[in-house]
């Protein structure tokens, strides 16, 4: 029976390994994590992270051939196959800070993996790294290893939260990046071996470790560039009354570009897309290719910028300003059908307003209050100035309060910005919410989620990303 260990149960190791117990019965897969209080987690009936469908594959596999433990070195001496799936945040500080990923955590599991093996492995990267991480991860392997033999493949993980399970058991493709001798093909034939009981062969593709590594990054930086495009024009459709979604249809209708991931938002959010792209950036830099690390870097700057204009927007629409006003915020997660916060634009939004004194007042069906509070309370660091400590004052914080419920959250409110296109805000009660509020009733749909037509109906002034502008907007001073 082949054994695989999983190094890191978060967001990408825990789904992807329920999914590949769940459809190979006869391998074993055991999930370990130096967090006690995750493992715990993944054992109990609350699992760490919420994701539909995970509960099912979870409880159809746990204690037959899926397992979650903390005892990380016995069950990586006894696999054959081990996925590292741990954290690459940014580095916030010293050489490539605010750009560069942060390999911390992979080079200890590495040295780890090293000290406890005593058969040979193939060590796969699930985690999205910098191109050429495997040869330095080889290097530590082979380096402090004690004689057997480690492959190094990178099979990264496309899987969107939200839709992890089905990305998993449906994928467009799954690949695998390999060294090119007969050791390195026949540890990508293993892996394949696994795949291949759900995924039909043309779509599981092989290429050489870098072609698979960067491949992680440019999918990335090619989705999140469609956002920014898209954003960027919806700015324009708000300057001529253009409309973004007639737009972006329209557009999107040409085969050559395709239908999906043209939405206009307040802003792409979510662990991966600002990380990989600034990893892009500084691969880029570090080899002598300035034009296109800014080529990318314009990527980022457009998303920092929509957020920003949103915030502008807002505040110049309600006589410009929102000093001791209630702004109700609707969504706080990055994006629907996930309780994942990272780098959700809501968190650049609520600090904007509250940098103006607002007070807010925050729903969202996922995210608990301690993490919201966590999140406005952390001090960022300005990926273009890495110096530079974006911080809230204590009071700032204080001027935030989160509710269970949308309809409390906006009672007496002035304005109420949606943030994440939850399914319940398009049913939500506005005549109720509307006759609830402080007149003016402003709504800044940052998600396009709501009737824009029928919500100005009721009385709203109403903002939509890219939508020609309500009157009351036109003559207000113009945001930058
Ligand atoms: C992304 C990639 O899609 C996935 O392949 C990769 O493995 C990890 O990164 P994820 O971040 O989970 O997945 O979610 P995704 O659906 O890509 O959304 C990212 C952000 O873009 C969200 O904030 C979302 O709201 C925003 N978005 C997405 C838009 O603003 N408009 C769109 O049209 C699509
Ligand atoms: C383009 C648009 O495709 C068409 O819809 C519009 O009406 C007019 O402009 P055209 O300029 O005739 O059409 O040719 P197109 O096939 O788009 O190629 C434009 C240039 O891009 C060519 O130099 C082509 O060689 C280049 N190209 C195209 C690439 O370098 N790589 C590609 O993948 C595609
Ligand atoms: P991702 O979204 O990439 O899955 P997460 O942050 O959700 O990232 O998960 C990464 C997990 O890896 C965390 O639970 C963290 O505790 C775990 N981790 C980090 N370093 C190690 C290590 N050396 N051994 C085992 N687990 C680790």
């Amino acid at each position: 029976m082949v054994k695989i260990c999983c190094l890191g149960a978060g967001y990408v190791g825990g789904p992807t390994m329920a999914v590949i117990a769940r459809k190979c019965p006869s391998i074993e897969v055991v999930v370990v994590d130096i967090s006690v209080a995750r493992i715990t987690a993944w054992n109990s009936d609350q699992l760490p992270i919420y994701e539909p469908g995970l509960d099912d594959v979870v409880k159809q596999c746990r204690g037959r051939n899926l397992f979650f433990s903390s005892d990380i070195e016995k069950h990586i001496a006894e696999s054959d196959i081990i996925f590292v799936s741990v954290n690459t945040p940014t580095k916030t500080r010293g050489l490539g800070a605010g750009k560069a990923a942060d390999l911390t955590y992979w080079e200890s599991a590495a040295r780890m993996i090293a000290d406890v093996s005593k058969s040979d492995k193939i060590v796969v990267e699930k985690s999205t790294v910098p191109v050429k991480t495997a040869e330095a991860i080889e290097k530590i392997l082979t380096h402090n290893g004690r004689g057997t033999n480690f492959q190094i493949l990178s099979n990264p993980e496309f899987l969107a939260e939200g839709t992890a399970i089905q990305d998993l058991f449906n994928p467009d493709r799954v690949l695998i990046g390999g060294r090119e001798t007969l050791e390195g093909r026949k540890a990508v034939q293993a892996l394949k071996d696994v795949y291949a009981h759900w995924v039909p062969e043309d779509r599981i593709l092989t290429t050489n470790l870098w072609s698979a590594e960067l491949s992680k990054l440019a999918a990335n930086a090619f989705l999140a560039q469609r956002i920014s495009s898209v954003n960027a024009i919806s700015a324009l459709c708000e300057a001529t009354g253009a409309n973004v979604s007639e737009v972006a249809y329209a557009v999107g209708k040409d085969s050559r570009i395709g239908p999906k991931f043209l939405n206009a938002s307040v802003g792409f959010g979510g662990s991966c897309f600002q990380k990989d792209i600034l990893n892009l950036v500084y691969i880029c830099e570090c080899n002598g290719l300035p034009e296109i690390a800014h080529y990318w870097k314009q990527v980022v700057k457009i998303n920092d910028y929509q957020k920003s204009r949103f915030v502008n927007r807002v505040i110049s629409s309600m006589f410009n300003t929102v000093s001791g006003k209630k702004i109700a915020v609707l969504g706080f997660a990055f994006k629907k059908d996930t309780g994942d916060t990272r780098e959700t634009p809501a968190i650049d939004v609520c600090k904007g307003l509250l940098g103006d004194k607002a007070k807010i007042s925050i729903y969202d069906p996922q995210v608990t209050e301690d993490q919201i509070q966590r999140d406005l309370s952390v001090n960022k660091i300005d990926w273009d100035h890495p110096l530079h400590l974006q911080s809230m004052s204590p009071t700032a914080v204080k001027q935030v309060s989160v509710t269970w419920d949308a309809y409390e959250a906006t009672k007496g409110a002035h304005g109420v910005c949606i943030l994440t296109e939850w399914d319940e805000f398009k049913q939500l009660d506005y005549q109720r919410i509307y006759d609830s509020m402080q007149k003016p009733a402003f709504i800044f749909d940052g998600r396009n989620v709501v009737n824009v037509e029928k919500l100005r109906g009721i009385g709203f002034i109403v903002y939509s990303i890219g939508k020609p502008l309500d009157s009351w907007l036109k003559h207000m001073p113009a945001v930058v």
